[in-house]
């Protein structure tokens, strides 16, 4: 099946000064993002991941080259156009949650869906409560974020980077501050979403949470080393999946 290409960088590079000098991050990144893809970005701290998707995302600026959103090119358009673009059709998940600290855990989700204008209050209230019932989290809706454990602000914060439908859902290192049994929970309802159609971008450095991808990009020094292609996550084929993607790693020099 050919699939789309919703996201793709050409020759992407970005740079930081140090001190006199030129940190050369990311090196010439060429790369397609297919819909309905669960893509995984992985390589070791450092390697340039967090930056990958900062310029993917339009986060931040790229020092050269260009990513296309489906036919549009955003490195090119003006901060406020970026800003629109980001609001309506990304999506976006921390490894610190960054909720709204003063807003409750059903506000932080509404107010991602009237900025974003897409649809009416009364249909955003609405998809607000289910996707945080979808995420096990509605008992909790009223509460602010520090009355709520790091999993469930972190299902909070899935719920809010779907309420507007975005393209592409973007996740850094999503369980990087959750324990065992909140990890493989917030795991299993991204999957869940991919499996409804969602396109989602994660980069991860746990393996683990990689098998949950059915697409694989491996990053070292700013470049894409290779890349592995599974097919979509199923819980009982998770032995032979962590194999596969631990032989692919090691075959990375990982
Ligand atoms: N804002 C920044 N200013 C200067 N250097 C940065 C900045 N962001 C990242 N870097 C550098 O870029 C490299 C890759 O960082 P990052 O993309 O965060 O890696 P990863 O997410 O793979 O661990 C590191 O050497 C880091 O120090
Ligand atoms: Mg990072």
């Amino acid at each position: 099946m050919k699939q789309n290409t919703v996201l793709r960088a050409e020759d992407v590079c970005k740079s930081f000064a140090n001190n006199g000098g030129q940190n050369h991050v990311l090196d010439m990144i060429n790369l397609a993002i297919y819909e309905g893809d669960f893509t995984v970005i992985m390589g070791s701290s450092g390697a340039g991941k967090s930056t990958l998707l900062y310029a993917l995302s339009g986060m931040d600026r790229v020092t050269s080259g260009r990513v296309y959103y489906k036919q549009k090119e955003i490195t090119r358009l003006k901060e406020k156009e970026m800003a629109a673009l980001r609001a309506s059709e990304f999506g976006f998940i921390f490894q610190q949650m960054h909720l709204v600290s003063n807003l409750t855990l059903m506000e932080n989700v509404v107010v991602t869906g009237y900025l974003c204008k897409k649809e009416s209050t009364r249909s955003v209230n609405q998809q607000a409560f289910a996707l945080l019932k979808q995420m096990h989290v509605e008992e909790a809706k009223d509460r602010l974020p520090s009355q709520v454990s790091g999993g469930e602000a972190q299902r909070a914060a899935i719920a809010r980077a779907v309420i507007n439908r975005p393209g592409i859902v973007f996740a850094d290192e999503p369980t990087g501050a959750l324990n065992r049994h909140n990890t493989e929970e917030v795991l299993n309802l991204l999957s869940e979403l991919n499996r409804e159609g969602q396109s989602i971008v994660m980069v991860t450095h746990d393996t683990r949470a990689a098998i949950h991808g059915n697409r694989f990009v491996y990053l070292e020094d700013g470049r894409v080393m290779g890349e592995m292609q599974m097919p979509p996550y199923r819980k009982e084929e998770e032995k032979s999946r962590e194999r596969q993607m631990e032989a692919w790693l090691a075959s990375m020099a990982w």
